[in-house]
């Protein structure tokens, strides 16, 4: 559903927000669903908090991080979720805060990365290099309203696609990005190429 606060946040800034509608309920749980096993889960570009309610509904006991550029939508998230942390800030600013994450982080992502900037973009996908290389445990969930991979996966770190929710405007496909070792760990297929 539309809020005001998202479109203002659109028509200030449409770049960093990617899409012109919130993630929808079907979204969000498929986002949730495969957040499974997490320890500290993070969820980067959280905005109205349509993903947050469900990682919240899903995982009730895990701690939540949230980073949110807009200090708008950052206070209200802070309104509805008073037990998760909110950084109102861009994610690669304030990694230091990720310094004593546990091994099974989970990393829940809406970032736009086919929209934003390269000046954010880039430094971006270089912290969640870093973040998700310190432990074959770790991943990322994302996802991206195009057929392929939302960006090249970062070297020792590769993409699988898992589903496509159709009851999404637009629909989106959901993806993880994680090290390769950690598919047959869990018995995984290898992941596609992206
Ligand atoms: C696609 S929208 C939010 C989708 C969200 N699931 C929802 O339903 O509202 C992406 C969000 O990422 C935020 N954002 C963009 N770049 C960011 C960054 N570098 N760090 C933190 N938040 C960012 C935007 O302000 C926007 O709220």
């Amino acid at each position: 559903m539309m809020s005001a606060g998202f479109l203002r946040q659109w028509l200030k800034t449409p770049a960093m927000v990617g899409a012109i509608l919130p993630s929808s309920r079907h979204l969000a749980k498929a986002m949730a669903r495969h957040a499974g096993g997490a320890q500290a889960l993070v969820e980067l570009g959280a905005g109205t908090g349509t993903i947050t309610a469900e990682l919240v509904r899903q995982y009730p006991a895990v701690p939540l991080i949230l980073f949110e550029q807009s200090p708008a939508l950052a206070a209200r998230l802070q309104e509805r979720f008073p037990d998760a942390e909110i950084i109102a800030e861009c994610f690669h600013e304030r990694t230091e805060r990720l310094a004593q994450l546990p091994e099974r982080a989970v990393f829940v992502s809406s970032l736009p990365f086919r929209s934003l900037p390269a000046a954010v973009a880039i430094p971006t996908i270089q912290a969640l290099q870093r973040l998700l290389i310190a432990s074959p445990h770790r991943r990322m969930i994302q996802f991206t309203y195009q057929p392929r991979a939302p960006f090249r996966a970062p070297v020792g770190l590769s993409w699988r696609r898992y589903v496509t929710v159709w009851r999404n405007a637009p629909p989106a496909g959901v993806w993880e990005l994680c090290m390769p070792v950690s598919r047959s760990r869990y018995g995984l297929p290898p992941a596609r190429a992206a």
